[in-house]
């Protein structure tokens, strides 16, 4: 999805303004977190009534959102740069006689704001991640010409606007979906931007989340793993009027007809309570697979990150889980060269990964980010031992990802398919582990799991034969 406008691009524009006979067209970029990609989804929900349908090519857009993410390094660098490859395709399409809107959605609309404007007048709108049920009201007001800004925490419910609301309008969102409970954060990370950006901890009520997956299972979603930036402290009023947990949601919707499996991420260790732990022993929809950020092994580091553990306590935590649920696979993300970090230090993350061995994880340098304490510290890490850290954490983190899948071979679970796979007569699909499946086997599977017996370990996916291709439809 480059944004580069290729040579043909304006005869395309062209074709396309005749072909679609005035239907409005919407291209939504996301970067960044899933809840990134759900609220894209929503984006196009809210969008729908309006007129516009959801393209592909950026060159057939009349509304291009950039739905941005501002915990990377120079985010709001990179989100210039793309702004500036959407001005000129602005240009060349209005050549050709089209008008292009230009939207920046997320994060970096959330702390950039106003300055956006500022420094690129090709764009018309600038929404934070909490107006997007505003977006239609908020593209009137900028067709005027003059740019809008809306970056307000509002005191209504987005989600009681933009959640999809009946079956018949919930867009086709494949076998497995993403599911917003929760969002926002007060951990206060002092890494991270996310209290600032996404605003304070809100949990979706239960009957509203029930509701919206009832509606993707009859739209075929099997598998639903419900996002937030802290999912597990998710604690929402329950059907019954009393405050739920997130075992107790889990269990409900693992009732809803159709639904197979039930991921959640991201989880704060300091959230995973005895409730929720015991349901990954009593609850089979609950897939054993558990994204637990611990950011570093050293406790000297985890007390500056506020991080508010230690390192014994993860393991001790982990130690928890496994005896509730003995084949749960971790996966975790880590910050290198986070301020006043030494070889000591590092050296503590890396013996944290041998103890406890993740099936895969996610890994960063430091970066500072403007406004948070992390940014202020002294002791700034010097950029060549971030980089060199950062690929001797790597080399291990692959390795216990290696040793993870080549362990599977000759191991029989459960796959749910999710689409075709790479060749005629394949179809791909998921362990229960979050490793992609592919297996020879019909395309009338797709959206059911079955047992799949695997044969041959690659970089990237498992290879398997199915067991048994014409049974029932399995959980
Ligand atoms: N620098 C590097 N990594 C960061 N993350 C968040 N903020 C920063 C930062 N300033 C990482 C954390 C978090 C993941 C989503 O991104 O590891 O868990
Ligand atoms: Fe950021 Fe996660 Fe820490 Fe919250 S808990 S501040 S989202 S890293």
């Amino acid at each position: 999805m480059s944004l580069d406008l290729d040579p043909d691009a304006r005869k395309d524009m062209a074709d396309a303004a005749a072909r679609d006979g005035g239907a409005r067209k919407v291209f939504i970029k996301s970067f960044g977190c899933q809840m990134n990609v759900y609220d894209a989804a929503r984006m196009a929900d809210v969008l729908a009534p309006e007129g516009f349908d959801e393209t592909t090519r950026v060159e057939d857009a009349d509304l291009v959102i950039l739905n941005t993410c501002h915990i990377r390094e120079r985010a709001a660098e990179k989100v210039f740069s793309e702004l500036g490859k959407l001005r000129e395709l602005k240009q060349e399409r209005a050549a050709a006689g089209r008008d292009t809107r230009i939207a920046v959605a997320g994060c970096v609309a959330q702390a950039e704001g106003a300055e956006i404007l500022r420094r690129q007048k090709a764009v018309g709108l600038v929404v934070g991640p909490q107006n997007y049920h505003r977006l239609p009201d908020l593209l009137r007001r900028a067709e005027t010409g003059r740019g809008v800004v809306d970056t307000e925490f509002p005191v209504e419910d987005k989600f009681d606007h933009i959640a999809p609301a009946r079956p018949e309008r919930t867009r086709a969102r494949g076998i497995s979906a993403f599911l917003t409970i929760q969002e926002g954060c007060d951990k206060f990370c002092t890494f991270c931007v996310v209290p600032y950006t996404r605003g304070a901890e809100t949990s979706r009520p239960a009957a509203r989340i029930i509701r919206e997956a009832e509606i993707l299972a009859e739209a075929g979603v099997r598998e639903l793993t419900l996002l937030g930036q802290n999912v597990n402290a998710w604690a929402g009023v329950g059907e019954d009027g009393a405050v739920w947990s997130l075992a107790r949601l889990a269990r409900r919707l693992a009732q809803i007809p159709g639904v197979l499996r039930i991921r959640y991420t991201t989880s704060h260790p300091n959230d995973m309570g005895a409730d929720l732990i015991a349901a990954h022993r009593a609850d089979p929809a609950l897939m054993p697979f558990l994204h637990l950020p611990v950011q570093s092994g050293s406790d000297r580091i985890l007390a500056a990150m506020n991080r508010k553990h230690d390192a014994a306590a993860y393991v001790d935590l982990v130690a928890r889980i496994r005896a509730a649920r003995p084949d749960i696979a971790l996966s975790s993300d880590f910050i290198v060269g986070f301020p006043g970090e030494t070889e000591r230090d590092f050296e503590d993350t890396l013996d944290l990964i041998r103890t406890i061995g993740f099936a895969s994880a996610f890994s960063f340098k430091y970066s500072p980010r403007p406004g948070t304490p992390g940014a202020d510290m002294a002791d700034q890490v010097a950029e060549p031992i971030k980089a060199e850290r950062l690929a001797r954490l790597q080399v291990l983190l692959e390795a216990q990802r290696q040793d993870f899948n080549r362990a599977t071979i000759g191991r029989t679970f459960d796959v749910l398919f999710e689409k075709k796979g790479r060749h005629p007569g394949q179809i791909a699909g998921k362990s229960p582990w979050l490793q992609a499946v592919q297996v020879d086997g019909p395309e009338a599977l797709i959206g059911a799991a079955r047992l799949v017996e695997i044969t041959a370990v690659g970089p990237n996916s498992l290879f398997g034969r199915l067991l048994d291709p014409h049974g029932e439809a399995r959980a």
